[in-house]
């Protein structure tokens, strides 16, 4: 390994100083496709960035973005649809660590990600690149990676920032969110990561919010990102978001990748002598891209190796964790000295498995891993049948048949036998750059589920898919149900770990499975059209949205078992009352409860917990995770986990005083497996001052009666019309039905002669302030 050609002592500041002012607009995009732009005359490196984020794909040769072209091998570790479903932070961090490790000793400065976007519908075509459909379990993963990555002196790109949840149109389209759903949803894990994590750059996203590019938004850009979070990273645009240069530039974009081969650096320039654009702007930008390139210098200079085999064994134990077991009545795990008689292993995909997505994270592996070989490799000559055609293993033996064919010959292999079944979806089902049309498996794959089933004794289900699919039509068909996401180099021996009981299911969904696409409120307003997509369900994504609307689901947001069981115990709650003086970090609420290992093997429990406002003013979701922890138990044992809220984290954003507000009253407390196996549960009351709008004269009765002083003020003026509103009220149906109305009306409408419209100024005048 050389070291490049690096400058550990640059000096930024006077380097700056010194740039011309076409220098520096050169500097504020790429060189090329991956590479920042050199200044050999001041002796400015340029530093590559490359993609990212399941493994690093460092183009030797042509370039492009699309993952078109090869690679140098580097480790494929299972895509952050596995990473999110492991629920462990731990486990994110070392791999992390793996990812910066490659990441340096291939001389990359920035590995491109994570990717962080919330799965707002199961159908978007980039949801294996992401880890959930909830903000906080998504952040709370998210930040170890980045803290990894970074360990190892190269820098992360935290993307898409903000609010690419589609890839229909992704370029183009304007996502129309409110104000509260942004901050809620949308935004939370982006804040959570660059306030814990400082990844060294965030990536604006393609498309526009409320009709603005990502790539030029101020408020997104500079008020959120920089001024209420304090980022003093780089923004680096998604290659080729850039719209217009210049205004990217002062929206606080700081470099556009890839080269716009100079256009827009001329632009910059004009805009400068101008006098449309202050050269201090520039001046900003210049300074934190030579920042980022200072900082990669340490560890360009010294470049490390790695060890490719050790890699695959992490790759293979993550794939283990990020499993999830949806189903299991006993049959796995299989026995391992009866397996190779008794099972048969039917689909291409144990074969030649599907195992990252498609597109710009595409990774070269350094070695592949599949089912059927790591069985062989353990001397279980186990028969297989491929079962359908898979285009990706064109040219494997019996690719050639039909599928009919095929399906005939696993059904008669299935007789009797326990068929271990690997379904999922073919690579072109889902991909970076479109979205699918429906979330089920391919119709090859559920005929040939269906037939085995019927004449096999038992039948596994083993799923490789980057999204959730749909169950329902065929999950009583299955004894058991593996869910293995795209589950890198080393998923298929993983798989067979799991099968065998080398290793335990230990994931969680980090997605819901619901029993139709149509159940989820987002649909109704997906993929949008004429470039623009309406968020119009707001908060209510995922178990969200389906909660709120009692739809069924196959398998619940959090849901995962493994071979043991668990019992949740001992719930106790402690709460403090919020005052004026109460910081957003204080703690108020700390619940924990105890986890026992009912069943006899060892095991990982995931107890989860979740926060509900039943009585609250704004909409809310029945229950929203705001806790989780991975405990290891052996059989009997048992682990008391706590969980804590801070003022903040029982917050909802108040959109009419654009802040986190905290409600007093009801909040209900949950613990246990699943969002929809919560044993135990606490309702307590939450004190905190009431924040009540100043009382005006378009505030309604109602609104001046919850205030304990000026409501009775303004019954006594109201003379014997206000009788109607006290707890002897003559017509209480009345009165509930005027309440609603402004207290304005009351003089204007003739309602009573006892209050004009002076006494009404009169009583704003001493009470309005609320
Ligand atoms: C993708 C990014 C990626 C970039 C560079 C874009 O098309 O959206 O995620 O990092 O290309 O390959």
């Amino acid at each position: 390994m050389t070291a490049l050609n690096t400058r550990p002592d640059l000096d930024v500041r006077a380097l700056v100083a010194e740039l011309t002012l076409e220098e520096k607009a050169a500097l504020c995009s790429g060189a090329d496709f991956w590479n920042t732009e050199a200044v050999e005359r001041l002796g400015i490196p340029s530093v590559m960035v490359t993609d990212g984020p399941h493994g690093l794909r460092k183009q030797a040769g042509t370039a492009d973005h699309l993952g078109l072209n090869d690679s140098v091998p580097a480790t494929c570790f299972p895509s952050a649809a596995g990473l999110g479903s492991t629920w462990d932070p731990e486990l994110l961090r070392r791999v992390g660590e793996a990812l910066g490790t490659e990441t340096r000793a291939n001389d990359v400065a920035v590995l491109l990600g994570p990717g962080i976007n919330m799965k707002r519908s199961p159908l978007c075509g980039r949801n294996f690149e992401y880890f959930s459909e909830d903000p906080y379990l998504t952040g709370e993963l998210a930040a170890p990676l980045v803290d990894g990555i970074q360990s190892q002196g190269v820098g992360t790109s935290l993307k898409h920032f903000a609010a690419n949840n589609q890839e229909t149109d992704r370029m183009r389209v304007s996502a129309e969110i409110d104000e509260r759903t942004l901050r809620e949803i949308y935004l939370p894990a982006f804040e959570k990561v660059v306030t814990r994590s400082q990844p060294w750059s965030v990536m604006c996203a393609y498309n526009k919010i409320n009709g603005t590019y990502a790539s030029q938004h101020p408020w997104l850009l500079t008020e959120v990102l920089r001024e209420e979070w304090g980022f003093d990273g780089l923004v680096v645009s998604d290659w080729g978001a850039v719209d217009d240069r210049v205004a990217g530039l002062a929206a606080g974009l700081d470099l556009e990748m890839p080269s716009s081969d100079g256009v827009n650096d001329a632009r910059i320039v004009e805009a400068v002598r101008a006098g449309t654009l202050d050269e201090a702007v520039l001046d900003r930008a210049v300074t934190r891209i030579l920042t980022l390139v200072a900082k990669a210098q340490p560890a360009l200079a010294e470049p490390v190796s790695f060890d490719p085999e050790a890699h695959h064994a992490l790759a293979r134990e993550v794939a283990t964790r990020t499993a999830v077991l949806l189903k299991n009545d006993g049959v796995l795990p299989l026995d391992p000295s009866a397996v190779a008689d008794t099972a048969v292993v039917i689909g291409e995909m144990a074969r030649t498995p599907r195992y990252q997505g498609a597109g710009s994270s595409q990774v070269k592996p350094t070695r592949l891993d599949s089912a059927l070989e790591a069985l062989r490799e353990r001397g279980l000559d186990v028969p297989f049948a491929p079962g359908y055609i898979l285009a990706e293993a064109a040219g494997a033996p019996g690719q050639d048949r039909t599928d009919d064919e095929l399906r005939r010959e696993a059904v008669q292999l299935a007789a009797g036998k326990t068929a271990v079944l690997f379904l999922g979806l073919p690579a072109v089902d889902e991909s970076e750059g479109y979205d699918r049309t429906h979330m089920d498996l391919p119709a090859s794959h559920r005929p040939l589920l269906r037939e085995v089933s019927e004449v096999a004794a038992r039948t596994v289900v083993l799923l490789s898919n980057g999204s959730a699919v749909t169950v329902a039509e065929w999950d009583d068909r299955a004894d058991a149900i593996l869910e293995l996401w795209l589950g890198g180099q080393a998923g298929g021996s993983a798989a067979v770990d799991l099968l065998l009981g080398d290793a335990a299911p230990s994931g969680r969904l980090a997605e819901s499975v619901p029993e139709r696409l149509a159940h989820v409120p987002a649909q109704l307003n997906f993929p949008g059209e004429n470039g623009i997509v309406r968020y119009g369900e707001g908060i209510f994504i995922g178990y969200r949205g389906l909660d709120a609307a009692a739809a069924p689901v196959s398998y619940p947001f959090g849901h995962g078992l493994t071979y043991t069981a668990f019992e949740y115990t001992d719930l106790t709650v402690e709460v403090a009352a919020i005052t004026a003086a109460t910081q957003a970090d204080d703690v108020i609420v700390t619940v924990s409860a105890t986890v026992t290992n009912t069943g006899g093997r060892d095991g990982v429990a995931v107890p989860q917990f979740y926060i509900g406002r039943p009585a609250s003013a704004v909409a809310r979701a029945p229950r929203e995770l705001r806790g989780f922890e991975r405990v290891e138990l052996a059989p009997g044992e048992s682990r008391q986990v706590r969980f804590t809220l801070s003022r903040r984290e029982l917050s909802h954003w108040d959109t009419a005083t654009h802040g986190w507000l905290v409600e007093p009253g009801a909040l209900v407390l949950s613990v246990g497996a699943s969002s929809r196996d919560l044993p135990l549960t606490a309702t307590v009351t939450l004190e905190a001052p009431a924040q009540r709008p100043p009382l005006t004269k378009n505030s309604t009765i109602g609104e001046w009666i919850e205030d304990p002083e000026a409501g009775p003020a303004l019954v006594a003026a109201m003379g014997e019309f206000g009788a109607f509103f006290g707890p002897d009220s003559p017509d209480p149906a009345m009165a509930a039905f005027l309440t609603s109305m402004p207290v304005v009306k009351v003089p204007l409408m003739g309602m009573s002669d006892a209050i004009t419209l002076e006494d009404l100024d009169r009583l704003v005048a001493r009470y309005g302030k609320a």
